[in-house]
């Protein structure tokens, strides 16, 4: 059975939404309490036994490969202090020599073409995952875990992208999937449209940042073809799968997806992993209670 053990993870983005932060700082080092969002990524890769992490990035991005790097003056300071525990947090930022690799993205012409960036790094046999860093996903079995096993049960082939329903109000703002066959929490899918035009999507259900990518979809790449606002996008080289013997299917995973492309999906992520941390949950939570009891008195 094929195994999934690279992944990559396109970063490139300008993160403009997040200005001014994002002048200085890649917006993927943007922390959800004290961990940066590229971290929850990584976690997520490796549960899922990913061991070559690719990143696409871009100029100013050079603090994530800082992040990942060892930091010996650091370290010999918290080691000289005792402590142990920052010291143990410290090490699930470190990759092993040559597990990790930085290819850059010239030209922001799509998320299809920042995958494409990355195409000589891959074995054009083994499917590969790529992961979204801006969708953070909570869940019990991390995301990509979940999928890597129900793609071993479809007999590890063809292409499987995330799925969640939607509100009909937010759909036309995702790659959306025509679902042929719905076997529960996969389904086979018949259509594929990235961003639709409100009132021509096919049904609800939209794609989240995890895939899991048959190597075809790499070829399919290669063809350039200018997609949704006017970018390659990755949505419609996995929908030229569709029809092929290795198919495309969709994953309703188990799990809360928070969109931390946006303020709001992101402060929420914030609040939520917040409370489920022992060390902050009844300080959050007291405050909580606090602000909206003042708002109840308010109105
Ligand atoms: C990208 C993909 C889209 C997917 C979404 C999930 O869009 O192109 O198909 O539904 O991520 O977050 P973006 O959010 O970059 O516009």
């Amino acid at each position: 059975m094929k195994k999934v053990t690279k992944a990559i993870f396109p970063v490139a983005g300008l993160g403009t939404r997040f200005l001014p932060a994002t002048k200085s700082i890649p917006k993927e080092i943007m922390t959800l309490v004290d961990r940066p969002l590229i971290q929850y990524a990584i976690d997520e890769a490796r549960a899922a036994g990913i061991k070559e992490f690719i990143f696409v990035t871009s100029r100013g991005k050079g603090a994530l490969e800082d992040y990942f790097d060892h930091s010996p003056v650091l370290e010999q300071e918290l080691r000289k202090k005792g402590k142990d525990k920052l010291l143990e947090v410290l090490k699930t930022t470190n990759m092993d020599s040559g597990a990790i690799a930085y290819i850059r993205q010239h030209k922001a012409l799509g998320l299809g073409h920042a995958v494409w960036c990355a195409r000589r790094l891959l074995d054009p046999k083994e499917p590969f995952a790529v992961i979204l860093p801006d969708d953070v996903i909570a869940a019990e079995k991390p995301c990509l875990q979940q999928m890597v096993e129900a793609y071993e049960e479809l007999g590890a082939t063809g292409s499987m992208v995330a799925s969640m329903e939607v509100p009909a109000d937010k759909v036309s703002a995702y790659g959306v999937l025509d679902v042929k066959d719905d076997m529960g929490s996969t389904v086979s899918v018949k259509g594929m449209v990235e961003k639709p035009a409100p009132g021509t999507e096919p049904s609800n259900l939209a794609v989240i940042g995890r895939y899991i990518l048959d190597p075809a979809v790499m070829k399919n790449l290669n063809q350039m073809k200018s997609g949704a606002g006017g970018e390659i996008q990755l949505t419609d080289a996995i929908a030229d799968e569709i029809g092929t013997e290795r198919g495309v299917y969709g994953y309703r995973f188990a799990g809360q997806r928070f969109d931390c492309g946006s303020k709001a999906g992101f402060l929420q992520a914030t609040i939520s992993f917040g409370l489920s941390r022992e060390d902050l949950r009844d300080e959050l939570q007291e405050y909580l209670d606090e602000l909206s009891a003042v708002r109840a008195a308010a109105q």
